[in-house]
């Protein structure tokens, strides 16, 4: 009896284990200076950032804007990210590359179904958002982005945690790629990391834009 309890302990801890989402850790972006709380999947080579500006200390209201940087594979036909923790009523970025530039597009949706541009997010395109011969790199300031319609980061605690998802089509191009609103197939890769926000706050997130 104790021994099957034991094998049956050991295949729990062992599937959590595998099943475990990772943390983000603090990497900076030499060029830029930026510093972001983020992860990169070793297997999907796709790498997400995110950093915020300090919390207020003044009890005034706490700014909406983070800058993001995506990276993924230049052969995928899209890469996607929420940062709230869903597909569904969630702020979601897509980008794919067009003839050398990057499209980034906000969306949204209720369900699983295609979602639209949602138009709120402020963004601000930054120097390293590029295309080479092996990535695509996102890199942008995104105001009013925070919270949005249906929720918000951290459920609204900029010091709580994020569960932050990120998905692809790794074979197939999106619809229209010159228009920002194009339709495209559905995702067939998936990772996740969990994002502790208290970490995610850079002092100098105002002086290096
Ligand atoms: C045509 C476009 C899309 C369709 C038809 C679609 C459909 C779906 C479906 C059916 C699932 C459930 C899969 C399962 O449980 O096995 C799902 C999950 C998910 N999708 Fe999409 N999706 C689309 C685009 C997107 C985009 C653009 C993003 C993000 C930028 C996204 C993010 C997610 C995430 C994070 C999940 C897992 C978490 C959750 O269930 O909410 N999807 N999607």
């Amino acid at each position: 009896m104790f021994q099957k309890l034991l094998v049956a302990s050991l295949l729990f801890l062992g599937i959590q284990f595998v099943n475990a989402v990772p943390n983000a850790t603090a990497y900076c972006d030499s060029t830029s200076g930026i510093c972001y709380q983020g992860y990169t999947d070793p297997t999907l080579d796709i790498t997400v950032g995110l950093t915020f500006p300090p919390v207020s200390t003044d009890g005034g209201a706490n700014s909406t804007a983070f800058i993001a940087e995506i990276v993924a594979p230049v052969t995928y036909g899209w890469t996607g990210i929420t940062v709230g923790g869903s597909m569904a009523y969630s702020l979601l970025f897509v980008l794919w590359p067009y003839e050398g530039e990057v499209i980034l597009s906000p969306r949204w949706t209720t369900g699983y179904t295609q979602p639209t541009p949602y138009y709120g997010p402020i963004i601000t395109m930054l120097p390293g958002t590029s295309v080479n011969s092996t990535s695509i790199t996102a890199s942008f300031l995104c105001e009013n982005c925070t919270y949005w319609e249906g929720g918000a980061i951290g459920g609204g605690d900029l010091e709580g945690t994020q569960l932050i998802e990120y998905v692809a089509n790794n074979d197939t191009e999106v619809f229209d790629p010159a228009n920002y609103a194009s339709n495209f197939t559905i995702h067939d890769v998936y990772g996740s990391f969990e994002l502790n926000l208290a970490d995610a706050h850079f002092s100098d997130f105002f002086s290096l834009l």
